[in-house]
């Protein structure tokens, strides 16, 4: 099972995924969980060229290619392997990330990207993506009262952010039975336990998980 959790900056879904790791942690079933850009060496160190401020010239195809460079490592080296035995994955982000950002943020043609996608990933599709929904300006409001986390991708103009947040809509509009949205604008607490639900309905957790507080994983 490959799941993967999806949305604009500031939407909070780092904090869900922590949350839903101790979920994990205490019915102790196994979870891998990584993040994009990174989650290995090489990858880490891509990350830290795509989201260092002094990089503010880099073109979008260079962008594009350099978090398609860092997803190959992360596919061919952690999530391949932890699929392949049986572990349930988590990736904070993944290669939706880059239609709706590089696709739809800076209007590149979507068909080549898919391409440059499927050869990056080998084809790897998640079975359940979560998308943590919210307007680009609240998202952006949150990530700007957290300053130290401001990045080059955060720095791009609203209407750019508008347009991943569209982007993201437009994608989960098109394969449903994979996508779930959840309006992530409100309180972090009903958003937890509005994802707990989600992954007993899809069988990934049991239902058990529903008894756990929220404020135990908090
Ligand atoms: P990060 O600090 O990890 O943000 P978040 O907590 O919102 O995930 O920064 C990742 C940034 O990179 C974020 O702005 C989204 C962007 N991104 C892309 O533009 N394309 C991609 O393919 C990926 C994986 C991320």
């Amino acid at each position: 099972m490959f799941i993967t959790f999806e949305g604009p900056d500031g939407s909070g879904k780092s904090t869900q995924l922590r949350r839903i790791i101790r979920v994990f942690e205490r019915l102790k079933i196994p979870l891998l969980t990584t993040r994009e850009p990174g989650g290995t060496e090489i990858g880490d160190q891509v990350r830290e060229i795509l989201m260092n401020m002094k990089n503010r010239s880099m073109k979008a195809r260079t962008e594009i290619l350099l978090f398609n460079a860092a997803r190959a490592q992360l596919v061919e080296t952690v999530l391949r392997p932890a699929l392949a035995a049986g572990t349930i994955v988590i990736s904070d982000r993944f290669a939706d990330s880059t239609l709706a950002y590089q696709g739809y943020g800076h209007q590149t043609p979507l068909e080549p990207l898919r391409q440059l996608l499927a050869f990056a990933t080998g084809n790897l599709v998640p079975d359940l993506t979560l998308l943590f929904d919210l307007p680009a300006e609240v998202g952006l409001r949150r990530r700007l009262s957290n300053h130290d986390e401001w990045n080059r991708m955060d720095d791009y103009d609203l209407p750019f952010h508008e347009r991943v947040r569209g982007g993201y809509l437009a994608l989960a509009a098109e394969a449903p039975r994979r996508w779930v949205t959840i309006d992530a604008s409100g309180d972090a607490d009903q958003v937890t336990r509005t994802v707990v639900r989600v992954m007993i309905d899809r069988g990934v957790l049991p239902a058990d998980a529903g008894r756990i507080p929220v404020s135990e994983i908090a």
